[in-house]
């Protein structure tokens, strides 16, 4: 039954860079025209609610659908198969309750959770009895939100970048509006300056960084205030302080806090 059309070989795309494309919202197209695409809604979302896979650009007068968990179609990772004769849809082994497959192809999730991560792909049953498949991948993204803002004005305000990144990449907790002339930066997990949540420490007037208890190998502390954070892991989400000693010996600080959320993009691999 396959290959339908496009390249014999499947594209080899790193999810890493699918996912920086997310956050960049351009995402590879393939060549071909028409060609079935699935687009997620909400792009991004929190564990817990819900997301619709949506098929897009379907085969008209198709014969079946069935999503399944993983790159492949193996009936034992089968999650929900629907005919359009009969109307009738069949749960498979890795339906896990949550699933809810549309007459139109799209799969709902419901309460999405971490668990969900991995590879999904649409078979479409064609009526000529071809098929066409897409397949994509669910992804655990960071992020970090200020949700924190002191009441006075030109604050330091915490940015990332990416604003969102997958885990693996690298992510800049860049520091603007730092005061004028500071004599210390200092970067802590959690929402208190606890020395034994120290990251690293940095003083301006003999450029000298220290590393502290929480430090995980991976931070590097510039002398500008932003601290860099390598290879990302679900481990560095939670809150971070930035405390910054001023040259009147007064401190300020920011807090901020990287999540988790859930997001699904889907690759155009042909087969
Ligand atoms: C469906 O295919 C048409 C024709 O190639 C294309 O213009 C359109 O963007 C596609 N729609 C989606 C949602 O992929
Ligand atoms: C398919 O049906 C579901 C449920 O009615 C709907 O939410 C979704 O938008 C439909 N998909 C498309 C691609 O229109
Ligand atoms: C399937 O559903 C469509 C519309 O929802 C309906 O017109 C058709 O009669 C149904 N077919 C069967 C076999 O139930
Ligand atoms: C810096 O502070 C000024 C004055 O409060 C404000 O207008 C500006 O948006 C701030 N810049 C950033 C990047 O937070
Ligand atoms: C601070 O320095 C780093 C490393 O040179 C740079 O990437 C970053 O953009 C700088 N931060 C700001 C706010 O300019
Ligand atoms: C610290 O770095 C700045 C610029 O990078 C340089 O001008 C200064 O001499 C350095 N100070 C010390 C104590 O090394
Ligand atoms: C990040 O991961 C890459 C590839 O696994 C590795 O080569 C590199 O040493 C890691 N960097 C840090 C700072 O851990």
């Amino acid at each position: 039954m396959e290959p339908p059309s496009g390249p014999a070989s499947r594209r080899h795309v790193p999810w890493n860079r699918l996912l920086l494309a997310v956050s960049l919202l351009t995402f590879w197209t393939p060549p071909t025209t028409a060609q079935l695409t699935i687009e997620t809604m909400p792009p991004l979302a929190a564990e817990g609610s819900d997301i619709l896979l949506l098929a897009h650009n379907l085969t008209e007068n198709p014969l079946a659908y069935a999503w399944y968990r993983g790159e492949r179609v193996d009936n034992s990772q089968l999650i929900a198969s629907y005919r359009v004769d009969t109307n009738a849809t069949t749960k498979g082994p890795a339906h896990s309750g949550r699933e809810t497959l549309y007459p139109n192809g799209t799969l709902l999730i419901q309460s999405v959770t971490q668990k969900d991560t991995g590879s999904y792909t649409l078979l479409v049953t064609k009526d000529d009895l071809q098929t066409e498949r897409q397949t994509g991948h669910l992804h655990v993204l960071l992020s970090l939100l200020t949700f924190w803002t002191p009441p006075t004005t030109a604050q330091p305000t915490i940015e990332t970048m990416p604003p969102l990144a997958a885990e693996g990449s690298n992510i800049l907790l860049l520091a603007h509006n730092l005061t004028e002339n500071p004599l210390a930066y200092a970067w802590y997990r959690g929402e208190r300056v606890d020395n034994s949540q120290l990251i690293a420490s940095y003083r301006v007037d003999t450029n000298a960084t220290t590393k502290g208890p929480a430090h995980s190998g991976r931070e590097t502390l510039y002398p500008n205030g932003t601290l860099l954070i390598q290879n990302v892991t679900q481990k560095d989400t939670g809150s971070y302080l930035l405390l910054i000693t001023k040259d009147d010996l007064q401190t300020e600080r920011q807090t901020g806090h990287l999540h988790a959320p859930l997001s699904m993009q889907f690759s155009s691999q042909e087969y």
